[in-house]
């Protein structure tokens, strides 16, 4: 379904993405949006972090953004808070975390768990937290890829929806490998995930991922991408 299928006067999804850095992940479902692949509206870019380079791309979209920097506050908890009270605000359908680099607490988690999505640059449960891709070449995996997944309290560890992977070419260092996950895995799968979200196709009950209906016992795939989103 796009734009032109909806339903007319039906009530949009309301789209809120969390960020820390560049925004590619931000700038592809942007794209989506507005080519009405994503059945959502934009309603609001929050940073952590206020020289990260994502906020522009929100600006220049004409998305509204707040920056709640997470040096101001005490603890985690106290920036959780903040943070969760920026987003009630806003009252998201869906909230997409984007590059965005904080641990949160359970009390955040469970305010938003169901709405929640993250995408992480591994296939997980493998490498989770940070430096995945030096993770990958450590261990001299054949493969790598990346996990969107709905967030539950354990960190990358909600259950998954969709992963990409390829195999992981033989000089590749760390940049190029980065570089590899963001454009031929995150870009794509991200957007098509939230997409489904948009149309109520994609669900978490019970802390289960549901995907038209029925469980997912493993993520979908590259595969199971629609064509606008390949
Ligand atoms: C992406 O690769 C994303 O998966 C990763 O940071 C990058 C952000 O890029 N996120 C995490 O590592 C979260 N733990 P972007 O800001 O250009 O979208």
């Amino acid at each position: 379904m796009n734009d032109a299928d909806s339903i007319p006067g039906a009530p949009r999804a309301r789209l809120v993405v969390v960020i820390s850095g560049r925004g590619r992940n931000l700038a592809a479902l942007i794209a989506a949006i507005r080519e009405g692949r994503i059945a959502a509206d934009l309603v609001a870019v929050i940073s952590n972090r206020a020289d990260a380079p994502g906020l522009a791309i929100a600006a220049a979209a004409g998305v509204p953004t707040t920056v709640i920097p997470h040096v101001d506050f005490p603890d985690r908890a106290a920036f959780d808070a903040a943070l969760a009270s920026c987003l009630r605000a806003c009252r998201p359908d869906i909230v997409a975390l984007a590059g965005f680099m904080r641990i949160l607490t359970e009390g955040f988690v469970r305010e938003f768990e169901g709405r929640m999505l993250n995408v992480h640059p591994s296939l997980l449960p493998r490498h989770k937290g940070l430096n995945t891709h030096a993770a990958v070449l450590r261990a001299g995996d054949a493969e790598h890829g990346a996990t969107v997944h709905f967030v539950s309290p354990q960190l990358d560890g909600g259950p998954a929806v969709i992963q990409g992977r390829f195999i992981v070419p033989a000089h590749d260092d760390v940049q190029q490998l980065a570089e590899r996950v963001m454009d031929t895995v995150e870009r794509k799968i991200y957007p098509q995930a939230v997409a489904w979200m948009a149309r109520g196709e994609l669900q978490l009950e019970q802390g289960v991922a549901v995907f038209r209906g029925r469980p997912l016992r493993e993520p979908l795939t590259l595969d199971d991408l629609e064509e606008g989103f390949r």
